[in-house]
This record gives structure tokens, sequence and C-alpha cells, in this order.
């Protein structure tokens, strides 16, 4: 039995380095958003430069561009390159057959665009990411900030129809002010405990008025590389 009992903040960087092996010179690259997906992009930038790799990268969020162009990788738009090879990112939950719930850093709109723009998307994540059902990390759902407490309301009704009970909360800043995404729209954090039906749910959300987004990810992850304590690296398909 192995001593190692590396921490959360390792076995995200293991598992990110993990991720450097679906990466070839030329790809067109979708960067994630958050601590994991952090580590990737300054491994990548550092295997980029040592292996004088070409590589494309679209990021899911202005603070990942930022940290991207700052290790030296190439930064572009998804409307300059419509089409990915291969996205790597974090995520708050990992539950049954690669069903994610992701946005806990807010930038799921974005993240869920690039993921569908790319051939793969590749989970990254400390082991305590991966659990039994969905829904104990509050569902985070991005809603325009026109009629933000009708959209809320509605929101509370459609869980009703799906097994959900649950408070929501309007997300807010480190000064306590309403938390503004990078498309200049609201979050509510849904906390649920369980998701009886993901897939349901989730249909349902998409088509209210007023949510832009949700962060239920299923049917989108192509695998998952799961940092572990033990220093050793699960892939999940
Ligand atoms: C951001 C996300 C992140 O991937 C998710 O919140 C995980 O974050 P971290 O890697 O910091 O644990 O979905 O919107």
């Amino acid at each position: 039995m192995s001593d190692t009992n590396l921490s959360a903040d390792d076995q995200k960087r293991i598992a990110a380095e993990a991720a450097l092996a679906y990466i070839k010179d030329g790809m067109k690259v979708g960067l994630g958003t958050g601590s994991t997906a952090a580590h990737f992009v300054i491994a990548l930038g550092r295997k980029a430069k040592d292996e004088g790799l070409k590589l494309t990268c679209v990021p899911t969020s202005e603070a990942t561009d930022k940290l991207a162009r700052e290790v030296g990788l190439t930064v572009t738009t998804l409307d300059d390159q419509p089409h990915l090879d291969v996205t790597v990112d974090g995520a708050d939950e990992i539950g049954p057959r690669l069903t994610l719930i992701k946005g806990g850093g807010g930038a799921l709109l974005r993240e869920k665009i690039v993921a569908f723009a790319s051939s793969q998307m590749i989970v990254i994540a400390d082991e305590s990411k991966v659990v039994p059902h969905l829904g104990n990390f509050p569902l985070p759902i991005e809603v325009v900030p026109f009629g933000a407490q009708a959209t809320g309301t509605r929101i509370l009704e459609s869980g009703k129809l799906f097994g959900c009970d649950g408070a929501i909360s309007l997300r807010t800043d480190e000064y306590g002010e309403p938390f503004v995404t990078d498309g200049n729209n609201l979050i509510y954090d849904w906390a649920l405990g369980e998701i009886p039906d993901p897939d349901g749910l989730g249909e349902y959300l998409s088509r209210l008025p007023g949510v832009v987004e949700h962060g239920l990810f299923l049917g989108i992850a192509h695998a998952a590389l799961i940092g572990k304590a033990d220093d050793s690296v699960d892939t999940l398909n």
C-alpha cells in the first residue's frame, strides 16, 4: 500500500499533467476554467515551449485567457476556430456515466459552448469530485438579469416536476454584490442534494426563457482523469 497522501491541489495537478497525453502538435485546444484547468494551462504552456509544439487555444473565460497568454500559448476565439480537437476542463461533480455538474467558477456558458465545439472533452479532477449521484454540489444556472426574480421562481417550479426540492440563491462576489459572468449575466446556485432525473431537469431548464445555460453537462465528456491521494491517476470512460 502506498503511504503517499497527496493534497487535493496536487491531485488536480497530476490529473492535469496526465491530460497532456491527449495533446499533439498542431492541435486546436479548448482551455477550461478553475484551479484544475489552471494547472493544465501551465503544464501545456511548458510542454508547448519544451517541445516546440504549434497549438491554437480557445479559453473559456477571461481569467483563463490571461493565464494562457502569460504562459506563452497562442490564443484565439471560437469564431476564428469553430472546431477544436480537444477541450480539457475541470468539474464540480462527476457522476455515473461521466455526467457532470460544472459552473462553480462561473464559466459554465463558455465552457459548454467550447466543449460542444470539440471532438473530445477530457475532464480533470481530484478524487473528491467523483460522486455516486449528482446534486450535492449546488447546481449553477446562468440567467439574464432581466426578470431574474421571475426566472428564479420558474426554476423552482420546474424542480417540482423532476423530484427536486431545494433553495436557490443568487451568487454574490467577494463584496457581497451579485456575481456577474463574463457574458454579463447572473448565476443562481440551486442546492438540491440529489437530482433524480438529470436529463429531464436539464432539458426542461434549457427551454425556460431567461435561463441562458445550466451546469448539467450530460453526454458531453469523453473521459475523466482523476488524480488520487496515492499519486495515481484513474481514467473513467
Ligand atoms: C468553472 C468550472 C470548474 O471546472 C469547476 O468549478 C471546478 O473548479 P476547480 O478546478 O477549481 O475545482 O466549472 O466554471
